[in-house]
């Protein structure tokens, strides 16, 4: 079993040096023998701050979006090979905010997931149904798609690469996060579709719960043994509240 993973999503907060102030005070708090992985996703504009600032620590970096592409004219897109060279490991994609605002869809979504892993950059795979969707009884049809489009023709030696974030969107900086029942019936589904298309060991594959998680609802969510982290939004942009989320998840493999 791989150790529970915490990524937090910056979104468009923090300059570079507001990202530094953040890395200063949030390594007095972290401890540095946490058995959790942890990642930070800055903007892009603070790569290099925080790409400095984690040299000495066990912090891992993502960039929170990257183009399909590995050069050429597309003015104002980043490359794979440009994030790596800024230290990153892994990046999100797919994430609802994307879709929503910026017209990604599941084609676009499997590129950049192909481009991510040819130039070893794991992807983070953010699914999630809207509210409408859930209500009209949709939820595993669009998982299902979003899964199945986002990681078509992903190879089984690829798919171990590959981390699953569970975003409901209507859970997405609402304050209302899914229940731990309703997240672990989405995450079994989940795992269900990796192990059946890809062959996947569920265990090989870690899949973490995104929406509203806060150090009030974290250690709840994390003792389904289905919900393996968190992708953070709102409550990572504070090292007081990111290291509480962290401090959960590892209070859940005791
Ligand atoms: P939130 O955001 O924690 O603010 O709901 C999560 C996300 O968008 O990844």
């Amino acid at each position: 079993m791989q150790p529970p993973l915490i990524v937090g999503n910056w979104k468009m907060y923090k300059t570079a040096s507001e990202g530094r102030e953040f890395i200063r005070d949030f390594l007095k708090l972290h401890t540095s023998q946490s058995p959790v992985d942890v990642v930070i996703a800055p903007p892009f504009t603070a790569l290099q701050a925080l790409h400095d600032a984690l040299q000495s620590s066990s912090i891992s970096l993502a960039a929170q979006n990257v183009f399909c592409e590995h050069e050429g004219a597309f003015t104002g897109e980043i490359s794979p090979p440009m994030l790596r060279d800024l230290g990153c490991t892994s990046v999100i994609l797919g994430h609802s905010e994307r879709r929503q605002h910026f017209g990604e869809d599941n084609d676009l979504i499997n590129r950049k997931v192909h481009s991510a892993l040819s130039h070893q950059l794991r992807p983070i795979l953010c699914v999630g149904e809207l509210l409408e969707e859930r209500e009209a009884g949709q939820t595993n049809a669009v998982i299902k798609k979003q899964l199945l489009g986002g990681l078509k023709d992903v190879s089984a030696e690829h798919m171990v690469q590959v981390t699953i974030a569970y975003e409901p969107v209507w859970a997405i900086g609402t304050g209302k996060a899914a229940t731990v029942d309703q997240a672990t019936e989405v995450h079994s589904l989940i795992g269900a579709i990796l192990e059946s298309t890809w062959e996947t060991k569920r265990e090989a594959i870690r899949i973490l719960y995104g929406g509203s998680v806060n150090p009030d609802n974290a250690d709840i969510l994390f003792q389904s043994p289905q919900i393996n982290g968190a992708l953070v939004g709102k409550a990572c942009l504070n090292p007081d509240s990111f290291v509480k989320i962290i401090g959960s998840a590892h209070r859940s493999l005791n």
